[in-house]
């Protein structure tokens, strides 16, 4: 088995190498200094995978490691791969599961199709709606990366976790369960895409080091309206924990409402304090 990364996914398909002790086939991304101009995508593979089964790590966000991904799957065939996992840590455009509207793209199908392409599996981690991975046409399952975050939050002796929604339940009882601390949750009505609002509600968290669990953090607002309710209930600390941290817009202003953010690699950013490469080493042993 070989491993290869993609730009968006180095660090963290080297350490599915390194949990693997599998090969780490190397990368070129630009064929000149600083790229193409036009700043069109580059690949080129150094090291041979004729005949391997290889794992391709890449997150499909934002849209140009799209691209690096499906030239990157190209690639590896034509060297000859007799078998491509595709590892898609971050699952970009997972988010439009269906059709909202008449006319629209389920953009998460969209990309399973193309993926297919040139992969026979997919594993992913801790997707807005698991159940779109049945609708995939080639096999594909989903990783949960709270083990993660339950992992470093009993590393920081957090005693609390809440979390923001309904939705974020299942993700705060995993990572509780590791992190061995009592949990709430909130109720969360969002009026637009970056406003949200939050049922009050009593939480017992006065003098207490708080971490709010979420899958993903985007523009903050979650986070930021969740963490103002913990500090006007007496929370000493609050800590925002977070499989994806994709941190757009304002993002970094909202979360100045926290003392800590922490995210994992599934993408690289200046947050990520604990890498899922175990949680992923696992999958790929268990796929046979
Ligand atoms: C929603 O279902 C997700 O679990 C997150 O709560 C949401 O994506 C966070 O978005 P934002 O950071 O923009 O509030």
């Amino acid at each position: 088995m070989k491993v290869a990364g993609g730009s968006a996914s180095g660090p963290l398909a080297k350490g599915i190498a390194h949990e693997l002790a599998a090969g780490y086939v190397d990368v070129i991304f630009e064929k000149h200094p600083g790229g193409f101009p036009d700043d069109e995508r580059y690949v080129r593979l150094l090291g041979s995978v004729a005949g391997e089964h290889v794992v391709l790590v890449q997150t499909t966000h934002p849209d140009s490691m799209v691209v690096e991904f499906f030239l990157l799957a190209d690639a590896i065939r034509d060297a000859g791969a007799a078998r491509l996992t595709a590892v898609v840590p971050y699952y970009g455009y997972g988010r439009q599961d269906k059709r909202f509207l008449d006319g629209e793209a389920i953009s998460a199908k969209t990309l399973a199709k193309h993926i297919a392409v040139d992969c026979n599996e997919l594993i992913t981690m801790t997707i807005h709606n698991p159940d779109i991975l049945k609708t995939f046409p080639i096999p594909a399952s989903e990783v949960s990366g709270m083990p993660a975050i339950g992992r470093y939050l009993k590393s920081a002796k957090v005693d609390f976790l809440l979390a923001p929604d309904s939705n974020a339940v299942r993700f705060v009882e995993e990572a509780s369960a590791i992190a061995n601390t009592p949990w709430d949750h909130l109720q969360k009505e969002r009026i637009d895409s970056y406003t949200v609002r939050m049922t009050p509600k009593k939480l017992n968290v006065k003098g207490k080091s708080v971490a709010i669990v979420d899958d993903v953090i985007s523009t903050g607002g979650t986070i930021a309206t969740a963490a103002k309710e913990l500090r006007s209930q007496g929370a000493r600390s609050v800590i925002a924990a977070c499989v994806h941290g994709v941190f757009v817009e304002d993002a970094e202003a909202n979360l100045k409402t926290c003392d800590a953010v922490i995210a994992t690699d599934t993408i690289q950013s200046r947050h990520t304090k604990v890498s899922v490469a175990p949680e992923f080493a696992a999958a790929i042993r268990a796929l046979g």
